[in-house]
């Protein structure tokens, strides 16, 4: 690695199984203008809420080592469903700090005194060791309603941001929590910060709707200042995208979902191929 390429001046890297994770992005940016920003999209694998752990581990490993490769002095995982399938390893497997997300249940109950809470997440995170060990930590405290939601983060991928389509299934995963009494919804699941409008004109008003990105970009900044990597913030602050999926499309919609023009990468083959012993026949995976 160059001189160059060293300590602050390095990149951060940042993932998730498609564009959800640019909702973590858009607040990294804000709190830390000065870093180079790497982020992959692994689109032709989303949404990860639906496969198998093992499945997600594979990916995970995958794009953390690329992005390592690629200089990063830190990883965002920046993925409920990826956190809660392979964090544990990643930080035991990376030399560098790889920082993950998880449904804003803690913030949720120390923010208001009563009220039901709602989380809407993927079915992999909510079937998760690490959601049934944070919803002991805090389900005594507080009634606390999951909602394992369906067809929302195909509608972000595909752009689908406030089509009736969209609302309809908005409308759908949120009945129940409403039904329910929810006063605090969480949103654990990068992806739906996108929703985030039409899921609060949905549950109407008097629910609020909880999220996590501001606090992962201020635990990001904590990590790189302990490790002494922080870049000033007038240095840098470039970012660069990569995707697993189709890259004009990506294109199209990194960039409207960034709010600028970019440039978007196919992922190398190597590190967008999944290996043999991940893919199993199609009767094991209904
Ligand atoms: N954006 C992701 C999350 O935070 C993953 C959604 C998915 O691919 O199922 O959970």
């Amino acid at each position: 690695m160059s001189a160059a390429n060293t300590g602050a001046k390095r990149p951060v890297g940042v993932f998730d199984s498609g564009v959800g994770g640019l909702s973590i992005l858009r607040e990294i940016r804000r709190e830390l203008p000065g870093e180079d920003l790497f982020y992959v999209a692994d689109s032709s694998y989303a949404p990860y809420g639906e496969q198998p752990e093992h499945f997600i581990e594979d990916r995970a490993f995958t794009i953390a080592g690329f992005l390592q490769e690629q200089g990063a002095k830190a990883v965002v995982v920046a993925c409920n469903t990826a956190t809660a399938a392979a964090i544990a390893k990643l930080r035991a497997h990376f030399n560098i700090p790889i920082i993950g997300i998880e449904p804003a249940v803690k913030p949720a109950v120390r923010g208001s005194e009563s009220g039901v809470i709602g989380v809407m997440a993927t079915p992999g995170t909510l079937s998760s060791v690490k959601f049934a060990d944070l919803l002991e930590r805090f389900g005594e405290k507080r009634e606390i309603v999951v909602q394992p939601c369906s067809g929302l983060v195909e509608q972000v991928e595909r752009g689908e941001l406030d089509s009736d389509r969209t609302r309809e299934l908005v409308e759908k995963n949120l009945a129940p929590l409403l039904a329910r009494g929810v006063s605090t919804i969480v949103l654990g699941c990068t992806h739906y910060t996108f929703l985030a409008g039409v899921i609060a004109e949905c549950a109407g008003q008097g629910v609020t709707i909880t999220d996590p990105g501001p606090a992962i970009a201020k635990e990001l900044r904590r990590r790189l200042e302990e490790g002494g990597v922080l870049a000033g913030a007038d240095s840098g602050g470039a970012q660069r995208f990569w995707t697993t999926g189709e890259p004009d499309g990506a294109r199209r919609l990194i960039s409207t979902l960034w709010g600028a023009q970019v440039e978007v990468s196919q992922l190398p083959g190597e590190y967008a191929r999944v290996r043999q012993s991940q893919i199993r026949p199609a009767s094991l995976t209904k």
